[in-house]
């Protein structure tokens, strides 16, 4: 899959694309990603990228000149474009493994404001916000998109892996112990030492409802839960 991502702030999203397990996604050819400077696309003497928007306000608002030919540049209207904010639908695990499964993404970057709507009306497929709180800027939010989706493509990670994590079963992941036995007074659960598979498997499923319950009393923890 190809991730092309319009942005004011390139360098941002270099660094993330060339480390940890994505930067081996690329180096694999499982990910290829194309950063594309939305500046590059303003051809006034000032290389304006934004404006106060109409009807006045607070902010500035992303112009849509610039947006529009940097998303020419890429075929936008051909691909998936998914632009991240605020004011979207919310995104979550369902969401992330739709977009894994349906081919290249673009996103778009926001800052300021926002992006002017004719821009959304005309390119955008999916407006996505990440959660109930206000970022200063898409950059981030579009990596948490990226993240979230290039981890479901076939062979980045291994299958049983991504079965067993929060929100793929619908509940939160149990908790996890490694070596020593004894941490600071702290042991580890007898029942992990047992080497009993089926009673692991229990006590996992257990503190798995549990942590669900108590932090995420919105989930429904007590149906669905069996789906796998
Ligand atoms: Cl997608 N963008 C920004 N700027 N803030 C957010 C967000 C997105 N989702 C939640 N807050």
């Amino acid at each position: 899959m190809t991730f092309t991502v319009l942005t004011l702030f390139p360098e941002l999203l270099h660094a993330y694309f060339r480390a940890s397990i994505l930067g081996r996604a690329v180096e694999r050819g499982l990910v290829d990603y194309k950063i594309v400077n939305i500046r590059d696309f303003a051809f006034d003497r000032h290389r304006t990228c934004d404006d106060a928007p109409y009807g006045g306000g607070a902010g500035m608002v992303m112009k849509p000149e610039p947006l529009g030919r940097a998303l020419d540049s890429v075929d936008a209207k051909r691909r998936r474009t998914v632009y991240p904010t605020p004011a979207g639908r919310l995104f979550d695990q369902e969401y992330a493994r739709r977009l894994a499964s349906e081919g290249d993404l673009v996103l778009i970057c926001g800052r300021y404001e926002g992006i002017d709507q004719r821009v959304v009306d005309l390119f955008v497929d999916d407006e996505v916000s990440i959660g109930d709180y206000v970022l200063s800027s898409g950059e981030i939010a579009s990596m948490v998109v990226i993240d979230a989706v290039y981890r479901l493509l076939p062979g980045v990670i291994k299958e049983h892996s991504l079965s067993e994590e929060s929100h793929e079963s619908g509940l939160l992941e149990y908790p996890h112990y490694t070596r020593p036995e004894e941490f600071r007074g702290l042991r580890v659960p007898d029942v992990l030492l047992s080497g009993h598979h089926a009673k692991i498997q229990e006590w996992r499923r257990e503190m798995s409802l549990e942590r669900t319950r108590r932090f995420r009393p919105d989930l429904p923890a007590d149906s669905g839960a069996e789906k796998d």
